[in-house]
């Protein structure tokens, strides 16, 4: 594997104004699912959150299956549009690849702030009509919506699926976030999707505050902040839970999941936008 400050493969695709001296969650989650977009410093992050919880790079593949099954289940419902928001750095399985086996004409916008994860989006999505990058702000709900990008794309007057996966955990408890995610859902017609999934330092069998702490230490760009159950539920204020409701990832509608579960840290959950 080589990686991205190693490689001059990628150095066409390096943008000017990343910045390679802080470690970055995009870039360190993609060194966990074993990417090539990260740098040293992401390395070293993601190695020191490791040490605190071994089973880290699991659960972070487990977040890319749920991803797989969340697009799935959706797609199943009727739904062929996708607003990716916190997208990250591409890998195997992203949701237009997802989709598209389902319904070839279905439309996918991806959002993410993070440079490295914006031109690895931009140079996969050459020549593929139906899907888009736009280089946003998620707490910026008017831009996201109101972009050339995405209205371009998607038809907001038909469902859309919604996905914050593994995202929502860089933002603390706010005002703000409780506002922002009231206008996704305010722009969003009944019989669209919001997808979460979310950190949490429930199960003690994981040491998600351990990992927590290491990354409020280092000099990262994003702080984590794992929710409890009840608290991701307040999240999904004024949409329906799907079954199974909020269950621990790797459960989430996976009939190949064991039993009893596995310890985890992280849960999800699918609502539905009523009227
Ligand atoms: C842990 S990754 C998750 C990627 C993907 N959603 C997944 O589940 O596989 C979190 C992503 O959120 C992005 N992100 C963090 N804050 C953001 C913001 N304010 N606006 C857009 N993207 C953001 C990061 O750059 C990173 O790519």
């Amino acid at each position: 594997m080589t990686d991205l400050d190693e490689s001059p493969e990628h150095a066409h695709r390096l943008p000017e104004d990343v910045d390679v001296s802080r470690p970055n969650p995009a870039r360190v989650y993609d060194y966990w699912l074993g990417g090539s977009a990260n740098f040293a410093v992401d390395r070293e992050l993601g190695d020191h959150i490791a040490e605190a919880e071994p089973r880290i790079a699991g659960m972070a593949r487990e977040n890319r299956s749920l991803l797989r099954r969340v697009v799935t289940h959706c797609c199943r419902q009727g739904v062929d549009q996708f607003l990716d928001l916190g997208s990250g750095v591409p890998t195997i399985g992203n949701v237009h690849e997802i989709a598209h086996r389902h319904e070839p004409g279905a439309r996918v916008v991806y959002v993410d702030n993070e440079p490295v994860a914006v031109s690895h989006s931009e140079f996969l999505l050459e020549g593929v009509g139906n899907a888009a990058i736009l280089r946003g702000d998620l707490t910026e709900p008017d831009e996201v919506l109101n972009s050339p990008v995405t209205r371009g794309m998607l038809d907001l007057d038909r469902p859309v699926a919604v996905l914050l996966l593994c995202v929502l955990q860089y933002f603390p408890d706010t005002e703000r976030l409780r506002e922002t995610l009231a206008k996704y859902r305010a722009a969003l017609v009944p019989g669209s999707y919001i997808a979460i999934s979310h950190v949490t330092a429930d199960d003690e069998a994981v040491n998600m505050s351990g990992a927590a702490e290491r990354i409020q230490r280092s000099r990262a760009s994003h702080q984590a902040h794992p929710r409890s159950r009840e608290q991701l539920l307040s999240l999904f204020e004024g949409t329906e839970l799907v079954e199974p409701g909020i269950s621990y990832a790797q459960h989430w509608h996976n009939e190949e999941a064991t039993h009893p579960a596995e310890p985890s840290g992280i849960y999800a959950g699918l609502a539905r936008v009523v009227g």
